[in-house]
């Protein structure tokens, strides 16, 4: 059985109703990255990036996943350890979906962690309220448990582990403009992976693309799916 990884992008949730990055009205139209998705952003304004953390979770819980988030899904159900799935988004509809094995490598909205000493909670367990949450066991400031720009994705040496060993690497909904994870598709085809796209958009590592279905995730992923599923 061939081994399939799936790598997505916000794309995947717009559909959901959450806003994109860099397409046309998305929220690096309005929001000013250094600011608030930066380790220098939160040290010079924390209460600015937390306002941000907390209304873009409190929006992900008012979303539902869609038809594409579900057929990923059907993916894992079908394919068992032959499928993993690696999100750059963090907005937790992979899970909602039923997805169990997410590897989330930017993080999550609905978790922050203390800048002290590391201890992890979940946002539902927070006092909200406050401008700053604090740490319960040793009181400092905890951030929003985000991959801001400048700072190491999660899971790195795992997916380079799986990209190497897989024989189809899919990219849903990313524009292929943010490394690491826009390079992954040139690893897992220099290892010999046949590489496919679903996108809005032409992605700007379309070079080392094999089949691009272009469209939206919802009309075209289902489908594809079910393509794959039948031959597996
Ligand atoms: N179906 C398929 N693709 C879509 C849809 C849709 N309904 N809607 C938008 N897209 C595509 C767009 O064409 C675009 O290429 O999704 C892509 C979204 O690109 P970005 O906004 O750049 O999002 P993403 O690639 O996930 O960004 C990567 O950048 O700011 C950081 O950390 C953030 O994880 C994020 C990273």
């Amino acid at each position: 059985m061939k081994k399939y990884v799936v790598l997505t992008g916000a794309g995947i949730s717009a559909e959901s109703g959450i806003r994109t990055f860099r397409d046309s009205g998305g929220l690096w139209e309005d929001h000013d990255v250094e600011q608030v998705a930066s380790p220098e952003g939160f040290q010079a304004d924390p209460k600015l990036v937390w306002q941000f953390y907390k209304d873009r979770y409190a929006q992900s819980l008012s979303v539902e996943p869609n038809i594409a988030h579900f057929a990923l899904k059907k993916m894992e159900d079908n394919l068992q350890d032959n499928f993993h799935l690696i999100t750059q988004n963090v907005d937790g509809l992979h899970s909602r979906a039923g997805s169990e094995r997410v590897i989330e490598m930017h993080g999550s909205l609905s978790t922050a962690f203390c800048c002290a000493c590391n201890a992890n909670y979940p946002l539902a367990e927070l006092d909200l309220s406050v401008a700053i949450p604090v740490c319960k066991k040793c009181g400092k400031s905890l951030r929003p448990d985000i991959v801001w720009f400048g700072e190491i994705p999660y899971y790195l040496y795992e997916i380079e582990q799986l990209l190497k060993d897989c024989d189809v690497f899919m990219v849903i909904g990313t524009s292929g403009s943010v490394y690491p994870a826009a390079g992954f598709v040139m690893t897992a085809k220099l290892f010999g992976a046949h590489t496919i796209a679903v996108n809005l958009d032409r992605p700007d590592n379309l070079g080392f693309i094999d089949e691009m279905h272009q469209g939206k995730c919802t009309e075209l992923l289902p489908p594809l799916v079910d393509k794959i599923l039948s031959r597996a």
